[in-house]
């Protein structure tokens, strides 16, 4: 086993990733792991610039490459790796560009700051409901139901039908979280992966029979100099939406809340003035991210750093890392919810730069403003709490307890 390939994989790192992000970035800051089959990134400079070079870092193939099956297997698992090997996240420009643009057509900053009012309903919905008895798991009452709720309305999909994204989501994603996913798990997530689909796919030929003023609408009639989505990438962009759309905003908001009660002056900061609340999310978004590890493959024989990592191999680039590189900012492991600049790599950088970044960016001050604005004397109702970093950082669950303002 490599260097560090121990430590990436303890209970500690998933605690703590950045003591050995830090380790690796100053020892070595192109890692070849054994344990996940990849060169491992983690300054700045090398993860934007394998981000912005598609030409050299394809996302093609880059979520199935460490897959080792048996013949036979690959077979059973087509429809996974046909999933991951097109729609928007998955292929470079110029396919890329172009069904970018019309998925962007659908889901416009506009359209999502339409959004704003229903949000804050739905978060001032959310702290009535705890408010009385004191206590809530932000993760459960709270920052889970939220970017579901606004997803699910977005979409024009039944909020009731959440416990099924969730369950699918979960399983979809689940192969991504180990270096070799068994077979067992592959098929897994393909199941869930194929029941999401469908469900996507009765959705479209509704809406192209009955137009409604929701995104899988807008999404069917999108249409740029006469190309259209096919329904396959219209599929696989509902799919990618959905997945991407509510854990990540889950974690970063209850993530964000989390540091702020272990950092009381900034708590404090943040009460005083909660026009900070956008500047705060953007350091919550560098300070722990709740996506962190991003894959590409190199195109060609290519020199990072000290190290020429070979043709087809597959690089992860470690973004939590870079967002604490101190090359790009001061003081890096300081929390300060007024950090400018704050050129952080949690949204990802370039082609592929996270298209629901100004949704995030809507969702997670309101939530603070309100749960800062509402509640008081917050303190954590446990002091065992579990930290996640299967695909998403975060809480297993974050009990607290307040009183109301
Ligand atoms: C805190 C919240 C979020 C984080 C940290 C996050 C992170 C990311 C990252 C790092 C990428 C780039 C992946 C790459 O370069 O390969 C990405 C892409 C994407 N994200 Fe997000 N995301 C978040 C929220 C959302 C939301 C709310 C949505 C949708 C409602 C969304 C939808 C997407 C889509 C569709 C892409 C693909 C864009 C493309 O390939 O052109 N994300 N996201």
């Amino acid at each position: 086993m490599s260097q560090f390939d121990s430590a990436l994989t303890s209970a500690a790192f998933n605690a703590d990733p950045y003591p050995v992000y830090r380790q690796m970035r100053e020892e070595a800051p192109v890692y070849w792991s054994d344990a996940w089959g990849c060169w491992m990134l983690t300054r700045y400079d090398d993860i934007a610039w394998t981000l912005q070079d598609y030409q050299t870092f394809t996302s093609l193939g880059r979520l199935t490459a460490t897959m080792d099956l048996p013949e036979p297997l690959w077979e059973r698992v087509e429809p996974l790796v046909r999933h991951y090997s097109q729609g928007l996240i998955n292929v470079d420009p110029p396919d890329h560009t172009r069904m970018r643009k019309l998925v962007h057509m659908a889901f416009t900053p506009r359209t999502i700051r339409k959004m704003q009012a229903y949000i804050e309903d739905i978060v001032d919905r959310l702290i009535d409901e705890q408010i009385e008895s004191g206590e809530m798991d932000v993760i459960w009452d709270f920052s889970y139901p939220l970017p579901v709720t606004v997803i699910a309305e977005m979409m024009g999909i039944p909020v009731e039908d959440h416990a099924k994204f969730k369950a699918w989501s979960g399983e979809i994603v689940a192969f991504m979280a180990t270096p070799k996913p068994t077979p067992e798990i592959l098929l897994n997530s393909q199941d869930s992966l194929l029941a999401m689909q469908q469900y996507f796919r009765d959705i479209y030929a509704k809406r192209r029979r009955q137009p409604e003023d929701d995104l899988i609408t807008a999404l069917v009639l999108a249409e740029l100099e006469g190309d259209k989505l096919t329904e396959e990438e219209m599929v696989s962009s509902c799919v990618t939406i959905l997945i991407g759309g509510h854990e990540t905003t889950t974690y970063l908001i209850a993530n964000g809340l989390y540091w702020l009660l272990q950092h009381p002056d900034q708590f404090r900061r943040l009460s005083e003035k909660p026009e900070l609340a956008e500047s705060a999310t953007e350091e919550f978004l560098r300070y722990d991210g709740p996506f962190q590890r991003n894959r590409r493959i190199a195109t060609r024989d290519v020199t990072i750093g000290d190290h020429t990592i070979e043709k087809g191999q597959l690089i992860m680039q470690l973004l939590g890392a870079a967002n604490r590189d101190p090359a790009q900012f001061p003081d890096p492991d300081a929390l300060d919810i007024a950090r400018s600049p704050n050129k952080h790599l949690a949204f990802g950088y370039g082609p592929h730069f996270c298209l629901g970044a100004p949704l995030a960016r809507l969702e997670a001050p309101v939530a603070y403003r309100s749960l800062l604005g509402r509640l008081r004397n917050i303190r954590i109702a446990d002091d065992s709490l579990e930290w996640n970093n299967a695909l998403f950082r975060g809480l297993k669950s974050l009990p607290i307890i307040f009183e109301p303002l």
